[in-house]
């Protein structure tokens, strides 16, 4: 919302649309407008792109994970200026304590991604993607040539390496200012319920909580 974008479609499960319609509705509350699809099963991140290819009618997207938190400052003006190019994908990395649960980026020394790894098994990076992805028209087209992972699923993380290998991969670093939480366990979703409580009752405002 803060970097201009009105138009949402929220991808759910069959068991839990009714619930995300109920508290969103049509988005008009909030000025945006929001239209909601199916995903049947558990395709993964990808396939949002393949669900909503008649929505995005052949423009630039962002998707972003539903169990992902991010809070900062910098945010609105980070994102209004990502949101600027049309061209290529842009990734947000972050450093973290637990890269295996996450996709992290590793660097040749003139500081440029030479490979994305979707849950690394060794210590190869402490930068971990975050739910977060800007992408100019050609990612449903991308995401159509994806074939399933081992955990059966269309990996956002082999969508991204497509424009790795294209050369058209940009990415911003979200240093100590933003704080982004991936509420994908019990204890993660905790913490960010006591986080958003934190700064709600200490500021008394809701905005900047996406
Ligand atoms: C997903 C992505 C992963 C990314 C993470 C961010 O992980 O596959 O690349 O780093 O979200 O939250 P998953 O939720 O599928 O475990």
């Amino acid at each position: 919302m803060i970097s201009g974008i009105k138009e949402y479609l929220f991808i759910v499960n069959k068991q839990h649309i009714d619930q995300y319609k109920a508290l969103f509705g049509d988005g008009g509350n909030l000025g945006i407008k929001i239209e909601y699809a199916i995903q049947e099963s558990s395709g993964g991140i990808a396939e949002a792109l393949i669900i909503g290819e008649d929505f995005l009618n052949n423009s630039p997207s962002v998707v972003i994970l539903g169990d992902n938190l991010i809070y900062g400052n910098l945010l609105e003006s980070t994102l209004k200026n990502v949101a600027s190019k049309n061209e290529g994908a842009t990734i947000f990395l972050q450093k973290v304590k637990d890269p295996q649960r996450f996709c992290v980026a590793l660097f040749d020394d003139k500081s440029k991604i030479i490979d994305l790894i979707e849950k690394p098994k060794e210590d190869f990076s402490d930068l971990a993607v975050i739910g977060l992805y800007f992408y100019d028209k050609d990612a449903p087209n991308y995401a159509k040539t994806l074939k399933k992972s081992h955990r059966g699923e269309f990996e956002i993380t082999d969508l991204n390496k497509i424009y790795l290998k294209e050369n058209r991969l940009n990415y911003e670093l979200m240093g100590r200012g933003f704080t982004w939480l991936d509420m994908g366990t019990f204890d993660s979703l905790n913490e960010a319920q006591s986080f958003v409580n934190i700064i709600q009752n200490k500021q008394g405002f809701k905005r900047n909580i996406y």
